[in-house]
């Protein structure tokens, strides 16, 4: 496929060297001193676009390419409060938009375990639930976007929890503690605690190679299909 990379940091990089390795070729590299570039030219070389850049800048990234016909793979956390706007657009226009907070295959193993076992702590209030993460110093939102899907899905499976919080502690919150540290690729854990033990699960990233490959198998997979997608479809767990 030939692919445009939108955001040339340290995934873009990444992406670059795993897209490469998969038999791609990079077409088109947009970061901010050509961001002015993309647009429905530049993009006419391309079969898909891999985009991870800021929080501030997602969107307009994302929309250049749907507008363009372009299908688009997103990895830019932050900005999903214009989620439906951006998935109204897709549809409108027929595209196809990849969208997922953790593109590692392991993060996503996670996930399916999260959701299991917020079930069966259903049954057990005398457990409380935490999450800790930890990133690199660089990293401009927190909670992290993987964060906030875990505690989202702990939030689907438990009616008595109702929302996640960074400080608070009350009986309907899950807090979560966002630690900022050296280089740290991305570490996630989910902790069940009670007076007698405690049950943890975790998933660190030993680099950003995990990322960068899924990320580039989501482009693959977006080939010659219209529609909003993320790793559970394309996982199939
Ligand atoms: N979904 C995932 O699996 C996953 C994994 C890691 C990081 N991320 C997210 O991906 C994003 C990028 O992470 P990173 O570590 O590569 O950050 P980074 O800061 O190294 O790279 C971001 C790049 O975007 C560029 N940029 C800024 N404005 C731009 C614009 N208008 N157009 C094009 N490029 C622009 C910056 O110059 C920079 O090179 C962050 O939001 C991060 O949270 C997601």
């Amino acid at each position: 496929m030939r692919i445009a990379i939108i955001g040339y940091g340290k995934l873009g990089h990444e992406i670059e060297k795993a897209a490469i390795e998969r038999g791609h070729s990079i077409e088109l590299i947009i970061d901010k001193d050509n961001a002015d570039e993309l647009d429905s030219e530049h993009l006419e070389s391309v079969d898909v676009a891999i985009e991870f850049t800021t929080p501030g800048t997602a969107v307009t990234n994302i929309s250049t390419c749907l507008k363009s016909g372009i299908p688009v793979v997103s990895g830019t956390t932050g900005w999903l409060e214009q989620w439906d706007e951006m998935v109204r657009l897709c549809n409108e226009k027929g595209g196809a938009l990849f969208y997922a907070s953790n593109y590692s295959i392991g993060v996503n193993i996670l996930f399916a375990v999260n959701t299991q076992l917020a079930e069966i702590m259903n049954d057990f209030p005398q457990y409380r639930v935490s999450m800790e993460e930890i990133h690199h110093v660089h990293k401009l939102d927190a909670p992290s976007g993987t964060a906030i899907s875990l505690a989202e899905q702990i939030i689907e499976k438990s009616p008595a929890k109702k929302n996640w919080s960074l400080d608070t502690e009350n009986p309907d919150t899950i807090r979560i503690d966002a630690k900022r540290e050296g280089e740290v690729n991305g570490f996630h854990k989910i902790l069940y605690d009670s007076e007698v033990d405690t049950i943890e699960i975790s998933h660190n990233a030993k680099s950003r190679k995990g990322f960068a490959n899924g990320a580039v198998m989501a482009a693959e997979f977006l080939a010659g299909k219209s529609g909003v997608f993320g790793m559970k479809d394309m996982l199939k767990l």
